[in-house]
């Protein structure tokens, strides 16, 4: 089953979006393979978005994603990783549709309430950084046959 990362930036754990933003994905039909509140340490958020290293806003990205306790996650379900990105909505949250977390929560791209893998190498790569294998669950159950 395809997995992805999704994490609440300092943001939306400050402004009390936890819970909405895990009930959008459970509604959708997507199961929450593994999940913690925790501080990003510097050289987990350079690692996490090296990709950026070059950019002006790198700087202030590290500094925000280290600021306070983000919620890390790891979902799964079939297309998980495109369906949260639309899910997610545009990077720039004034480009974002109505509807969307990023449309519907935010003001501005550098608080811009969540992050999501945007690829399947960047899924598995983000659920590596976060994530130890025994801290994710395999469920038993079959899968529900309403969804799929
Ligand atoms: P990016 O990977 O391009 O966006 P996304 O989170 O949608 O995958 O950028 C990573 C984060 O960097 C983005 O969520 C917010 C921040 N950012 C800025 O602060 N300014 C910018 O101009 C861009 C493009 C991103
Ligand atoms: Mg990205």
């Amino acid at each position: 089953m395809e997995k992805t990362f999704l994490m609440v930036k300092p943001d939306g754990v400050q402004r009390g979006l936890i819970g909405d933003i895990v009930s959008r994905f459970e509604k959708k039909g997507f199961q929450l393979a593994g999940a913690k509140l925790m501080s990003v340490s510097s050289e987990l958020a350079e690692q996490h978005y090296g990709e950026h290293k070059e950019r002006p806003f790198f700087g202030e990205l590290v500094d925000f994603i280290t600021s306070g306790p983000v919620f890390a996650m790891v979902w799964q379900g079939e297309n998980v990783i495109s369906t949260a990105r639309g899910m997610m909505g545009a990077t720039n949250p004034k480009d974002a549709a109505t509807g969307t977390i990023r449309g519907d929560f935010g003001l501005t791209v550098g608080k811009n309430i969540i992050h999501g893998s945007d690829s399947p190498e960047s899924a598995v790569r983000e659920i590596g950084l976060f994530f130890k294998e025994e801290e994710l669950v395999e469920y038993s159950k079959l899968m529900n046959e309403w969804i799929y």
